[in-house]
């Protein structure tokens, strides 16, 4: 089938390139000239495991191109609509002015029969809004939404392995009134879609629009607060002498509860959890029902506190002031396996520190580069070793492989002073403290 994908972000490249794979004839469209640019010649233009093979081996099968024009797109049976919606400037509500703009600028080129399937994470309606943009424009056209679940750094995984996939379409009434168009037409192109292997045992959850759109949300939402729980936990045993990680050991044994998602530490950053709990809260308050989810913002909040109370800890550490003293920051990204810093703990907490004076060099195995963009006056250092040179203080903060396998006897001949505090819970204090090292953690005796 004629696939096009709007938008080459994290979500776009990796899905254009997934359904290359599964063998269908796909063009990417994105407005960034550049971008596309390295993508047509089959270069990821951010780190994510997995996509340079499977972008190269797509793009030299040449089902997978790219292009800066919309109207490429016009052959194609299925438009993946996968443009970001970042948080507005000044407000917690989504910006949607590139979910709009890829609408508008794409409905003149629908074809008769042909579908635009929304994965953008939105507020709830925008489905039902943009379906009467795509009839009006295109009578024979449908609007369905299938939000995707994939995680930077599994990307390519999640997307060809899905634990479930949903499709959201227009009501029943679409056939007749036209907006939205013919749910079952919908279905079927989607299905054509995921058609095996992708889709092989894979749970279809067939519901409306809203719903749809709700799940995203409701998902993040739901992982978010599991996150703040168990770091509120963590302040509690910080209280008492207890250790966060045995009590989500503990807890996580309940089938009911898991074990998943139950890391204490920095708390969650990146470009979706932070962002889509404030963008649910502002629509909550559009449709008038804030009260519901008053609860995100005690949320958000916890995991806010979670950096506050790392650089808290640092400053403890030098002895009541940053000024002036050597820390090493190990991770920039927002988690490991990711060159993503959007809205980064572990540069959240570098950036303050470096504000109050300290003397801070920062590394990260892949997001070095962004980091700089986004915090140019940092110090940066390719290894964890070099970042170490001197620091009176190291504090592990994004929990990358190569930081866990550090040996704190041989680590710790580069460092000043042996001090770490460990803002992931990943070290075993035991090997570390046997090693000379005074360390620390959130939520931990
Ligand atoms: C998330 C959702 O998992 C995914 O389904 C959705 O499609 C997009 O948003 P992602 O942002 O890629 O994916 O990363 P995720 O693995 O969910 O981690 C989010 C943040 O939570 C990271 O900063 C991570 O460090 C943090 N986290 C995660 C914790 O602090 N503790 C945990 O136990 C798990």
């Amino acid at each position: 089938m004629r696939i096009s994908v709007i938008g080459c972000g994290y979500l776009g490249a990796v899905h254009a390139a997934s359904m290359a794979k599964l063998g269908h004839e796909v063009v990417g469209v994105d407005t960034d000239a550049t971008k596309v640019e390295a993508l047509a010649q089959g270069d990821a233009p951010f780190f994510e495991p997995d996509l340079p093979e499977l972008l190269r081996e797509q793009v030299a099968s040449g089902r997978l191109s790219f292009t800066t024009d919309i109207a490429d797109a016009a052959g194609a049976m299925v438009h993946f609509v996968c443009v970001g919606t970042p948080q507005r400037k000044n407000s917690y509500a989504a910006d949607m002015t590139y979910v709009d703009a890829a609408v508008e600028a794409l409905v003149p080129h629908l074809a008769p029969g042909s579908l635009v399937a929304g994965k953008s994470t939105v507020p709830v309606g925008t489905a039902h809004r943009l379906a009467e943009l795509v009839t009006e424009a295109q009578p024979d056209a449908a609007l369905a939404w299938n939000p995707e679940f994939l995680r930077e750094g599994l990307a390519v995984r999640d997307t060809l392995h899905p634990d479930r996939i949903v499709y959201g379409l227009p009501d029943e009434g679409g056939v007749s009134n036209g907006v939205g168009g013919d749910p079952r037409r919908a279905e079927a192109l989607l299905d054509e879609v995921y058609a095996t292997p992708l889709a092989e045992g894979v749970t279809k959850l067939v519901t409306d629009h809203a719903t749809a759109e709700l799940v995203k949300v409701a998902a993040n939402s739901f992982l978010a607060t599991k996150i703040s729980f168990i770091n509120a936990m963590s302040e509690v045993c910080e209280a008492t002498g207890a250790d966060v990680t045995a009590l989500a050991d503990a807890i996580g044994m309940d089938v009911r509860i898991g074990r998943k998602f139950l890391n204490a530490g920095l708390g969650f950053g990146g470009g979706c959890l932070p962002k889509d709990i404030r963008a649910f809260m502002s629509r909550a308050g559009e449709l008038g029902a804030d009260q519901a989810l008053s609860f995100l913002a005690e949320v958000d909040s916890i995991n806010m506190r979670r950096r506050v109370r790392m650089v808290d800890l640092a400053r403890e550490e030098c002895g009541g002031s940053v000024v002036g003293h050597r820390i090493a920051v190990l991770g920039a990204a927002f988690k490991p396996n990711s060159d993503d810093v959007r809205d980064s703990p572990a540069l959240n907490v570098a950036a303050q520190l470096q504000l109050q004076g300290a003397d801070v060099v920062i590394t990260d195995p892949q997001a070095n580069g962004n980091a700089a963009k986004a915090w140019p006056t940092l110090n940066f250092a390719e290894t964890p070793e070099e970042a170490a040179e001197g620091a009176e203080l190291v504090l592990l903060l994004t929990e990358w492989q190569v930081f866990r396998e550090l040996d704190p006897a041989t680590f710790g001949q580069i460092v000043k002073t042996r001090r770490i505090i460990d803002g992931r819970n990943v070290l075993d204090p035991v090997t570390w403290r046997d090693a000379g090292w005074t360390y620390r953690a959130l939520g931990r005796p």
